[in-house]
């Protein structure tokens, strides 16, 4: 069960089932805009996609390009990130699109996206893929649940990340690696959800362990706190 079977299978779901949301381009079109990816991820790292949406929509446009964000005043930024919540991000916004606008665009690498201030493991990896086609493994919490139930993961999360960076990391593509990722996340808001997964609907039912052994809803497992 490799990125053959699986990639095919999840991108022709995307072509059809894709979200449309105001940070992404169609399915199967040219890359995003790494600003708007860097933006959009950064503000959905601690609100839904539904609170983001007019965050997002209010940012871009009154700063369409990253050069207008690093140079807009600090307490303008403040005011209109308010009720996103954790200040300190952004004040990393910022300091991030000023590094970025010195650096005179974003790097095109996940190490090169890495090195700048406030950007992770995820968000580098989010905008190496979806930005540059980059072929990265993007693992948030949508797709840690996906990659548990496809392969009947049961040892418990935290223990199990690892192992499963190491899976998602093995079904990525080549080809499409941004739309990959995206749809990773889609099928986990959508069908392969917490409770209730609507198993009967999902396009990857045929490859499930999980599925197979009837114990979908039950993983991934947790380590009690
Ligand atoms: N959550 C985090 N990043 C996302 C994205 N690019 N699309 C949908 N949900 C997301």
């Amino acid at each position: 069960r490799d990125s053959k079977v699986i990639a095919p299978d999840l991108l022709a779901w995307y072509d059809r089932h894709a979200r449309s949301l105001p940070w992404r381009v169609p399915p199967g079109g040219p890359p995003a805009d790494p600003y708007r990816v860097w933006l959009s991820e950064v503000m959905l790292q601690q609100t839904t996609v539904a609170a983001v949406k007019a965050y997002f929509l209010r940012f871009t446009s009154l700063w369409p390009k990253v050069q207008d964000l690093a140079a807009a005043e600090d307490a303008q930024v403040m005011a209109e990130w308010a009720g996103l919540g954790y200040y300190a991000r952004a004040r990393n916004l910022l300091a991030c699109a000023r590094a970025v606008t010195a650096l005179g665009g974003f790097p095109d690498t996940r190490q090169g996206l890495a090195a700048l201030p406030g950007i992770g493991p995820y968000t580098s990896a989010a905008i190496a893929a979806i930005a540059f086609n980059r072929a990265e493994t993007v693992v948030d919490g949508n797709v840690e649940r996906v990659v548990s139930r496809l392969f009947a993961v049961e040892t418990p999360l935290p223990h199990s990340k690892p192992e499963l960076v190491a899976l998602a990391d093995g079904l990525t593509p080549t080809a499409r690696p941004g739309d990959f990722a995206q749809a990773m996340m889609d099928l986990g808001a959508t069908i392969c959800t917490p409770r209730k997964p609507a198993c009967g609907i999902c396009p990857l039912m045929a490859v499930c362990d999980a599925r197979a052994q009837g114990i979908a809803a039950d993983l991934p497992r947790k380590a009690p706190k």
